[in-house]
């Protein structure tokens, strides 16, 4: 049996004559093995640290890549030696012979083997680099934004792939070209802090958000409430309500704000600046084919501005462009933890200095919370001793609020501050709708896009302190 064994593996010694084909040899046989472990080890449940993960699931194949490529190498090179130093290398092969249909049964059965690997190898690393995990937290720093704010996002039990890669194989490989780059760029640090947004090209939104939300369907109308903390001594809570014609279709008619603009790629429009904020010129074209362009009276644009500028189409990315991470303004970041409960409105002037602390510059996110924390602590202290005794822990849990909202919103590593990606959903704080529905952007027959608030909305209650229609509907609070 033993020696049954030694003879079959007898062709093997032909590699021992090149050293680069037994390192390659060694290599590919000490990954496999590596390899191999891991993924038990993995298969028990246990997660793999991001950084890790680079290794395990890209350095490791790509070593047993390389092992396998040393082996031929050096075998040519073998050849050439022998060349050189006037040996004939055997140029008959005895197919016959024993020896070789050892040797090729043994080349055969390694290859089964290595393919099967490598075919696992490689479905491990792609599982690996399309995981949440790995886009948000392998390049921590770059990410970190965007990571913080989708895992508060309505899509954070999805993938960042489902957005920026979506299925099909000629985005994939794209993908991963532009992965490479980014993986050179952030670990030579040459990349842009922040990122810039939008993502040229990004994946059409039939290929990502149409894979789950249906553009046929019919919203209809969405009720929204929005809760207010003013910056007087009480943090004045006060609420808007609004009834908000999402529309779509129905019956095959087209209405509200989705059904205007879903209607088939119909409206097109030139920006004139990066992030699509200034839309010099608005096309609309009907269901007979008739154009008309709409242009701002307001934006002065030469031809070749024009020329220069993004033509685009509008689809979902030009309203819900932070739908996968959504950095929120700092007063309504600060009114939803107001209205959340975190921050207690009877703290005296707690809107106001959170406000002011929240917008402050800061090296970094430890020295935001040191300082949040003492000025604020500090404040009640000393201005409102009394309040600051009977309501320590409503002051400790402001605190953490606070430095909550302002490290989920502001990341001074990566330069992202207030505001630095607008968010196209609404006009409050970014133009956004109003980018197009300004009233001012005109067509030759001197019909205007419609800035009619009650075509978007029913405004039901504006910045009221107890709107009688809350009560009505049963939604007031307390
Ligand atoms: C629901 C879809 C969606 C998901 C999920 C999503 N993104 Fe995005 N992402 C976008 C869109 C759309 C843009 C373009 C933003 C714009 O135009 O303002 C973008 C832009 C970006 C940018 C450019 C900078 C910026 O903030 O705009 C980065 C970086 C990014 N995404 C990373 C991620 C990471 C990391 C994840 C997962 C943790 C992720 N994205 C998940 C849709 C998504
Ligand atoms: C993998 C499926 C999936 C994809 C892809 C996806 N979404 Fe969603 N989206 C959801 C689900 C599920 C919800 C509901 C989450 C909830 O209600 O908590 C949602 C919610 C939303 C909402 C409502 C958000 C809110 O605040 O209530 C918007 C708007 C939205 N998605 C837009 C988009 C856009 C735009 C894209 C493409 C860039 C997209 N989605 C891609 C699954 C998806
Ligand atoms: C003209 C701007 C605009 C476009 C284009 C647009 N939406 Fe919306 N969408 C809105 C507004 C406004 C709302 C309601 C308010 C909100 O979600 O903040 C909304 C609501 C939604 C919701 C939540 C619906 C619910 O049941 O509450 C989803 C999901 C959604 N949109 C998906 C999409 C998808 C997918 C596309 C592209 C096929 C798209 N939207 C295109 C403006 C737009
Ligand atoms: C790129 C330009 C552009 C942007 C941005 C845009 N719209 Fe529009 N919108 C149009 C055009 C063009 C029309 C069609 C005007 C017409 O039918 O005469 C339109 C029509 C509408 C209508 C129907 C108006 C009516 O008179 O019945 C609604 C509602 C609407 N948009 C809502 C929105 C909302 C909400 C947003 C922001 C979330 C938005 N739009 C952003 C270009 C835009
Ligand atoms: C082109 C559509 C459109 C028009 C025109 C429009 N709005 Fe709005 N408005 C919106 C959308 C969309 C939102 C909700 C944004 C969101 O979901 O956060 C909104 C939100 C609001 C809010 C709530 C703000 C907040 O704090 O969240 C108020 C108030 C408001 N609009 C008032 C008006 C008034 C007043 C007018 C008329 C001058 C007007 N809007 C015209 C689309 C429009």
């Amino acid at each position: 049996m033993r020696d049954g064994f030694l003879q079959w593996l007898r062709p093997a010694t032909y590699l021992r004559g090149s050293f680069l084909t037994l390192f390659g040899a060694a290599l590919t046989t000490s990954t496999a093995i590596t390899l191999i472990a891991v993924w038990l080890l993995e298969s028990t449940g246990r997660t793999v640290h991001p950084y890790a993960g680079i290794v395990i699931f890209v350095g490791l194949p790509a070593l047993f890549v390389l092992g396998l490529i040393l082996m031929p190498l050096g075998v040519l090179r073998e050849r050439r030696r022998m060349r050189a130093g006037g040996e004939t290398p055997p140029t008959h092969v005895d197919f016959g012979s024993a020896q070789v249909l050892r040797a090729l049964s043994i080349i055969g059965l390694l290859t089964v083997v290595n393919v099967a690997l490598l075919g696992i190898a490689s479905y491990k690393g792609i599982e690996h680099m399309e995981s949440t995990s790995f886009c948000g937290a392998t390049c921590h720093v770059v990410m970190q934004p965007e990571y913080t704010a989708f895992q508060v996002s309505p899509h954070a039990r999805m993938g960042c792939v489902e957005c920026h890669v979506g299925s099909g194989a000629s985005w994939f490989v794209r993908s991963k070209i532009a992965g490479v780059r980014q993986l050179i760029g952030v670990t030579t640090g040459h990349y842009s802090r922040p990122i810039p947004a939008p993502v040229r090209p990004i994946r059409s939104p039939s290929d990502t958000c149409e894979h789950c939300h249906n553009p046929q369907a019919y919203v209809g109308t969405r009720l929204k409430v929005v809760d207010k903390f003013a910056d007087d001594e009480s943090n004045s809570h006060s609420s808007t309500v609004l009834m908000l014609k999402v529309g779509g279709l129905r019956a095959g008619t087209a209405s509200g704000i989705h059904g205007h603009h879903l209607n088939g790629g119909r409206i097109t429009y030139i920006a004139t600046d990066d992030k699509r904020q200034i839309i010099p010129r608005v096309t609309l074209t009907d269901a007979s084919g008739h154009a008309t362009e709409y242009a701002s009276t307001d934006v002065k644009v030469t031809d070749a501005d024009l020329q220069r500028g993004e033509h685009r189409v509008m689809d979902c990315l030009d309203c819900h462009n932070r739908s996968g991470h959504a950095f929120a303004p700092p007063e309504r970041a600060l009114d939803r933890a107001f209205a959340a409960g975190q921050i207690s409105p009877e703290l005296p002037f707690a809107k106001r200095e959170a406000l002011r602390l929240v917008k402050a510059e800061y090296a970094d996110d430890a020295r935001a919370g040191q300082a949040i924390e003492t000025e604020l602590t500090a404040f009640y202290r000393d201005k409102y001793p009394a309040v600051f005794k009977a309501k320590q822990a409503d002051v400790r849990k402001a605190v953490a609020s606070v430095r909550q909202v302002y490290s989920s919103n502001v990341f001074p590593a990566m330069k992202v501050v207030w505001g630095t990606y607008p968010n196209n959903v609404g006009h409050e704080e970014f133009p956004g709708c109003f980018r197009c529905h300004d009233g001012n952007h005109a067509a030759p027959d001197g019909r205007v896009i419609s800035q009619d608030c009650d075509s978007c909305h029913n405004v039901l209650a504006m910045e009221e302190a107890s709107p009688q229609i809350l009560k009505d509907l049963g939604l007031a609070a307390q």
